[in-house]
């Protein structure tokens, strides 16, 4: 149990990579856990909320007390959070393809022997993010990720404005920190109100100071 400030909310989240179909069988993705999504939506629910998680492919099980939902392409995840605006607060931290296979095969594309392979047409992705930052149904708090290697700040400033978040979470992926795929993080907290800092903490415990961030926000009834 523990003090359930979320009681009464609603929240949505987005965990994990999405899959971009090539053929059936082959894609594009980013690389992705799920570990920070999946941990962000159990300690929201922990609070109190009722959680909505929209998953990407992962090898984890889906959380306790949080209603999940499991997506393949960045299409189907952006359709799923939206179907279910409004909530109070919305936190996307999907690995979302950048680009998808313009025109996915229906086939398996066969390997032809001395040919050169078929170039992939890309197109863009839609950004959920920026999508539902903007959106007429607006959650009272939206929070987005930021996975950087350099310029963790200036970057997640410039991402918090152009995406209508009210806070990015910005962590630093250069192969040598091991955060990619780890079970610890080290994040920056860049909102409207200014910079924070944490120390590097498991990313369950990411979680639990992220969902209270997000409860005291929205209970102090801040406004952008
Ligand atoms: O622009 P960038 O990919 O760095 O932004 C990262 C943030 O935007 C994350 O919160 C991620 O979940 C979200 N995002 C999204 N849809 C995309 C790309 C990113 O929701 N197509």
């Amino acid at each position: 149990t523990g003090p359930k400030p979320l009681a009464g909310r609603t929240a949505i989240v987005t965990s994990g990579p999405t899959h971009e179909p090539i053929d059936p069988v082959r894609y594009i993705a980013n690389r992705s856990s799920g570990r920070q999504g999946h941990a962000i939506a159990a300690a929201l629910a922990k609070l109190g909320a009722d959680v909505t998680l929209v998953s990407g492919p992962v090898a984890i099980p889906d959380p306790a007390g949080v209603a999940t939902l499991h997506v393949e392409r960045a299409e189907e995840m952006r359709d799923a959070v939206i179907s279910r605006l409004p909530t109070d607060i919305a936190v996307m931290v999907a690995a979302v393809a950048d680009w998808r296979v313009a025109a996915s095969a229906g086939q398996k594309i066969k390997k032809r022997p001395g040919e050169a392979p078929a170039p992939l047409q890309l197109t863009e992705n839609p950004d959920i993010l920026k999508t539902v930052g903007h959106h007429e149904k607006r959650p009272a708090i939206v929070v987005g990720f930021a996975a950087e290697t350099q310029d963790i700040e200036r970057n997640g400033r410039t991402k918090l404005k152009k995406k209508g978040a009210d806070l990015i979470v910005a962590n630093d992926v250069s192969p040598e920190t091991g955060i990619m795929g780890g079970t610890r993080n080290r994040v920056k907290l860049i909102s409207t109100t200014g910079v924070e800092e944490w120390p590097e903490l498991d990313k369950d415990a990411v979680a639990e100071r992220l969902a209270n961030w997000i409860a005291e926000r929205l209970n102090q009834g801040a406004v952008r």
